[in-house]
């Protein structure tokens, strides 16, 4: 208790160093001024920029409000294109470039880059010589790992979505049609309708006793509709709630697919239940959707698994883990049980009216592991959320810092190169809330925040993509071809 108190207070440390912003506003001028001659032109030094890192989204039919495919589109937005990219804003990511452990699927502009849209802008962005113009990008209608899934799971029905209204996260629920357990190298998450999905995850979990699937939701055994957001009858009724839950991953625009190592791959169980949790953003008129999950499995012997933990939560398997959260100055300790809810139970709820209330969540390794990725979920009143590795040797690392959450985007950080963590190690995740007015998100500033699955309410997961080192040899997919939809 004395020792994790320590990491505590060495947490807190590190935490107010915080985010140096990038003062960019300088450069611009200076490089501006001095290619005053020959200023950047938007055929030759802004369209590969913009068709690269801005244009899978700023298209027809995709989420963002303006094209950006053309001179025509992108000329009239030149100040704020400038200003989104100078801020960071755009293209959208939460990680802070000044700490923390470099991502894989990084979609940031580089200095140079953010220079080059700068200079162009403040030339009064000249059109060039459509000589230069690179062509305008395609993209694949379809999967966007390159080849076509082994397997396809779709959700158990097509949705109708209304015209207008704000429709809570959808639940559906379907049965993994497998025989036997198997195992994802890749995973990739395709919404059927683009334009509508605002976002969506999938879990695998059991579903309680006596529970029946109709049309893709589940009911109790009285045919009421349980495993739904905010609906009472479960202690927690969020996929991470039900029993056996597990994460499998998430989809926002803009997010890759979920790829990792060859012999690493995660467990799709055999008997147990897909959770499709989607979250639909109404167009102004009706719309359907079926989103699907393509599947592409390991073809070497899966040596490691990949487990999703959250900070705080235990981390090695074989071993029942001291875990520690604090809030409020108190201590929240707890034995984790699989599937356990008392640690929300326990969590103290964010008073009214406070501007940063933070919740840290402390997870010792009892064994060596190797982490992958990290992805904070909060919601509304969610601030910053930071990773912190501290090494045997009591050494402290900032992994990740996500100094402005944005509930809207809740991407993925895949780390470029796992990270081994000797046993000894912990890691701790420092989570801040907003509950203040300055928070222009909040709904009721005036109110205690509980915890729970409603996007009003609070949830604190950190979740953390790991695998533990001395795991070997845990499943083989079955040469047989499975089976395609
Ligand atoms: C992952 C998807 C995505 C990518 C990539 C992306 N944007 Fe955006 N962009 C959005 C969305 C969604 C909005 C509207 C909501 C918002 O402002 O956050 C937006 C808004 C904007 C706006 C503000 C529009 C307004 O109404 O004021 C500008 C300017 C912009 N983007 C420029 C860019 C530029 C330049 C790039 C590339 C360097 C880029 N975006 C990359 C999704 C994206």
């Amino acid at each position: 208790m004395k020792r994790l108190l320590a990491v505590v207070t060495v947490g807190f440390g590190v935490a107010l160093v915080g985010a140096v912003n990038l003062s960019s506003e300088q450069r611009p001028q200076a490089s501006a001024a001095a290619g005053a001659a020959s200023a950047p032109t938007f055929a030759k030094h802004v369209a590969p920029i913009v068709y690269k890192h801005c244009a899978q989204c700023h298209r027809p039919g995709e989420v963002a409000p303006m094209s950006l495919l053309s001179y025509e589109d992108v000329r009239p937005w030149a100040r704020a294109i400038k200003n989104k990219v100078v801020s960071r804003e755009m293209p959208p990511w939460g990680a802070d470039p000044d700490q923390g452990l470099r991502m894989r699927n990084d979609p940031s502009l580089s200095k140079a880059q953010i220079d080059t849209i700068t200079a162009w802008v403040d030339a009064g962005a000249p059109r060039g010589d459509d000589i230069d113009l690179p062509p305008a990008p395609t993209f694949a209608e379809g999967w966007t790992y390159g080849r076509e899934p082994d397997y396809v799971l779709e959700m158990p029905v097509e949705f109708d979505i209304p015209a207008e209204g704000e429709l809570g996260v959808q639940m559906f629920y379907s049965k993994i049609p497998f025989e036997e357990d198997r195992f994802a190298e890749v995973l990739e998450i395709r919404p059927g309708n683009r334009g509508a999905v605002h976002h969506a995850g999938v879990f695998v979990v059991d579903i309680p006793e006596g529970a029946t699937l109709l049309n893709g939701r589940l009911l109790d055994k009285d045919g009421k509709v349980i495993g739904d957001r905010g609906t009472a009858g479960l202690p927690n009724t969020s996929g991470m709630g039900l029993p056996g839950a597990s994460k499998l991953l998430s989809w926002v625009p803009g997010r890759g697919v979920d790829a990792h190592r060859a012999n690493v791959g995660k467990r799709i169980t055999a008997g147990k239940y897909i959770n499709w949790q989607v979250h639909y953003n109404p167009t102004g008129k009706p719309e359907k959707d079926r989103t699907r999950l393509g599947i592409w499995f390991n073809k070497v012997p899966v040596t490691h698994e990949v487990l999703i933990r959250q900070a705080g939560d235990p981390i090695a398997t074989n071993r029942r883990g001291l875990s520690l959260y604090r809030a409020e100055g108190k201590e929240i300790e707890y034995t984790a049980d699989e599937g356990s809810t008392r640690r929300r139970s326990a969590t103290p709820n964010i008073p009214p009216y406070v501007e940063n209330w933070e919740l840290i969540g402390i997870t010792p390794v009892t064994e060596p592991i190797t982490l992958y990725a990290m992805s904070p979920h909060m919601h509304l009143r969610g601030k910053s959320l930071k990773w912190i590795v501290t090494w045997p040797d009591g050494r402290d690392q900032v992994i990740l810092n996500v100094p402005r959450f944005d509930f809207n985007w809740q991407f993925n950080y895949e780390l470029a190169e796992p990270l081994h963590l000797p046993a000894g190690s912990k890691i701790t995740g420092i989570g801040v809330y907003d509950n203040s007015p300055k928070n222009r998100w909040n709904p009721a500033p005036n109110l205690p925040v509980y915890w729970s699955e409603q996007s009003w309410d609070e949830m604190y997961q950190a979740f953390t993509e790991y695998s533990v080192d001395s795991q070997i040899v845990v499943g083989i997919n079955r040469t047989t071809q499975p089976q395609k939809r």
